[in-house]
């Protein structure tokens, strides 16, 4: 549901010796990670993602710099959330679309997943997914 998308603080145990952050399956994140992937170098007038996944749910953290994703749902209802910190991240269950633009130059975004890659899983028309899950979310 997009009322469930919003940014959640990550642990923090900075200290004078600098920042230091940990995830951990199923305590910090509603999931066991199977695939970690990353995404940097990407020009501010690209957008990236253009996809909703059927299966796969993503934990996304911006390390360095910033981006904007947008959350859209069936119905065309979209949250933009700034990632603009490493202390933060954000949870996509399955099954809603997801654009990712706006990159900083130094951006490093780093994503989690809860599955395995398979193209098979992911609906790359706007049009296929909302009459696909129109009715469902
Ligand atoms: P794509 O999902 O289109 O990236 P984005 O949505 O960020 O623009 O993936 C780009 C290419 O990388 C595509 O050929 C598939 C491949 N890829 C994998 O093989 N495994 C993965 O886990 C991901 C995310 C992409």
């Amino acid at each position: 549901m997009l009322s469930d998308i919003e940014k959640r603080k990550i642990k923090y145990f900075g200290d004078s010796l600098g920042g230091l952050n940990v995830i951990e399956n199923r305590k910090d994140i509603p999931f066991d990670v199977k695939r970690v992937f990353y995404i940097y170098g990407t020009d501010k007038n690209v957008i990236r993602g253009l996809h909703a996944n059927k299966n796969s749910e993503f934990v996304m953290i911006s390390l360095v710099g910033s981006c904007y994703v947008d959350v859209i749902d069936p119905n065309e209802n979209k949250k933009k959330i700034l990632l603009d910190n490493p202390n933060e991240y954000l949870y996509i269950p399955k099954m809603l679309w997801k654009n990712m633009y706006g990159f900083s130059q130094d951006s490093v975004l780093l994503v989690l997943s809860d599955s395995y890659y398979d193209e098979n899983e992911y609906i790359r028309d706007f049009e296929d997914y909302k009459s696909e899950y129109g009715d469902k979310i």
